[in-house]
């Protein structure tokens, strides 16, 4: 053996009656040269009980033999071969410092601690579906005055973009003056400096490079939102920028967390990825951390999720129904089309001022009408209390939906126009159907319609498409205010 190897315990941390052994394997060599060989966590619940090891360095081999420096024979070093470059990958000594004065664009810090504090990270999106300014929006009009004096809003903008950062703020100024100036509402951004080269990342559970990198950032983005929020409140709430609040949410909430009996790391409002998710606020300091150390290996919502066990909550706590809906059509990776709908989030109707609450059949729309600002197509057709208005309507202006697979309905329902926007109805309209293919270029007129249209019988089978088509040109703006599909 032409080398020593020694095992260095370099720290031993506390984790909320968590032990966590940090192992440093080094191999010294007969000509005085040292080299790392790997680190290794191992934790232990607070009775001493192994909870699970993790080798935190890449350089796992083959070899089973004690101590063996050579590969058995005919046996390739078993590298992998998308290794992190050594000194970028996080190390146990890597974090992320946050000086909030700096981070902050809009708003301002509060002097007196707030009870909550909601966290939205939000990065651009393929398309201008933005979501966010109606996320902030119906979180404040779920809300009373007295309520929004207790929480915190903030939106961490996490992408190094300047123009769409610009871009953001400005539409953030426009819409919510009142709860920047209060400090309702804080914005923020970080510098590239949080991440370190993910040129080379392990493709754990075989996910594209794409992919890793995308979740890897992520997790540094949590990371940095965290630090940020952890002297901000007594309690931190993870949401997306694509969500809608239950009304009353966070008195829900508040009641919620006062009829917890036993020591718990995480309380759930929601049963999807990364939503919902409340911690104390002095835990956040270490979830930071923790996400940083493991940031390349899995997503933020299992690393959560084991992290809840390190901490001894074995069991999830769930308030029920869900507090908040995901809304989210095109999801913040490109390309990855997701329209998840949170099964137990019951309290459509309390948001909604539709007058149905129901799931359409899956299908994507096309229009060739403008949307105005964020009023964007696909809003009548989710699930929430969202519209489509565009404006410049001209006869032959169409509105489709083309179905992911051929539907039988029972019942189709269209509104247009709004209580506010009396006259943004569709003046002149038509409803066609096709049921001939996924394409949606041959279909027939059912009936005309003006403002609204109902239609319970007589209904085709196997349709394909439903089109909503402009009779007449219009100077009124159209508001679609609500499509309802029984099936
Ligand atoms: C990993 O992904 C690639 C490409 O997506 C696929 O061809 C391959 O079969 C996958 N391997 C495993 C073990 O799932
Ligand atoms: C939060 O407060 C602690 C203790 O005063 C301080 O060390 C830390 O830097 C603060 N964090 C932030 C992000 O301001
Ligand atoms: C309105 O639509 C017509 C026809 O679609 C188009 O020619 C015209 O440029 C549009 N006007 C505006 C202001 O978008
Ligand atoms: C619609 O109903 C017809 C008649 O009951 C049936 O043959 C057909 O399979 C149904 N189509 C779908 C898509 O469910
Ligand atoms: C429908 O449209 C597709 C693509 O736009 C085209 O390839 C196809 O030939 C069309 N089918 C009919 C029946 O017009
Ligand atoms: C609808 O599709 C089913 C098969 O999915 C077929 O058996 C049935 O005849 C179709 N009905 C009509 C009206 O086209």
């Amino acid at each position: 053996m032409r080398f020593k190897r020694l095992h260095v315990y370099v720290i031993s941390l506390i984790i909320t009656g968590c032990i966590v052994i940090n192992v440093v394997i080094i191999d010294k060599h007969t000509d005085g040269t040292e080299m790392e060989k790997d680190r290794v966590a191992t934790l232990y619940d607070r009775k001493g009980h192994h909870l699970r090891q993790i080798r935190l360095l890449q350089e796992r081999e083959t070899t089973v033999g004690p101590e063996s420096d050579q590969p058995p024979h005919g046996v390739q070093q078993n590298k992998i071969s998308d290794t992190l470059v050594r000194n970028e990958k996080p190390s146990i000594e890597h974090r992320i410092d946050v000086i909030p004065e700096q981070a902050l664009l809009r708003g301002k810090l509060r002097k007196l601690k707030s009870y909550l504090t909601i966290g939205i990270p939000s990065v651009k999106r393929q398309g201008d579906m933005v979501y966010l300014y109606d996320t902030v929006n119906s979180l404040l009009r779920a809300s009373s005055d007295a309520e929004k004096n207790d929480f915190v809003i903030v939106i961490y903008l996490a992408q190094q973009d300047q123009e769409w950062i610009q871009e953001v703020l400005l539409k953030i100024d426009e819409l919510f003056p009142t709860e920047i100036e209060s400090g309702v509402i804080q914005v923020i951004s970080s510098s590239a400096k949080i991440y370190y080269d993910f040129t080379y990342l392990i493709r754990t559970f075989n996910d594209s490079a794409e992919r890793v990198h995308w979740r890897t950032k992520q997790n540094l983005d949590y990371a940095f939102l965290f630090k940020y929020c952890e002297n901000l409140s007594t309690y931190y709430i993870n949401i997306e920028d694509d969500v809608i609040p239950a009304k009353g949410f966070f008195n829900s909430i508040k009641s919620f967390i006062g009829r917890q009996s036993v020591d718990w790391f995480c309380l759930d409002f929601s049963s999807i990825g990364f939503i919902g998710k409340l911690f104390h606020s002095s835990d956040l300091d270490l979830i930071s951390h923790y996400l940083i150390l493991f940031s390349y290996f899995q997503p933020a919502d299992n690393l959560i999720d084991y992290m809840k066990k390190i901490t001894t909550q074995f069991k999830d706590i769930r308030h029920k129904p869900s507090l908040f809906q995901h809304r989210g059509v095109v999801s913040s990776l490109r390309d990855k089309k997701q329209l998840i709908i949170d099964k137990s989030f019951k309290d459509q109707i309390a948001v909604s001022q539709k007058k149905y609450v129901i799931e359409n059949p899956k299908a994507s729309i096309e229009t060739d009408m403008i949307a105005y600002d964020h009023y964007v197509p696909n809003s009548p057709y989710l699930v929430g209390n969202d519209l489509f208005w565009a404006y410049n309507i001209t006869k032959g202006n169409y509105y489709k939906i083309i179905f992911e697979k051929p539907v039988n309905l029972t019942k189709i329902y269209i509104n247009t126009g709004h209580e506010k926007k009396p006259h943004d109805i569709l003046h002149h309209g038509e409803v066609k159907i096709g049921t001939s293919d996924l394409k949606c270029n041959r279909t027939e007129s059912v009936a005309d319609f003006h403002e609204k249209f109902t239609l319970d019988e007589s209904i085709p089978n196997n349709i394909t498409c439903l089109v909503i088509e402009v009779k007449e040109d219009q100077k009124e703006w159209l508001i679609i205010r609500e499509i309802a599909l029984f099936h």
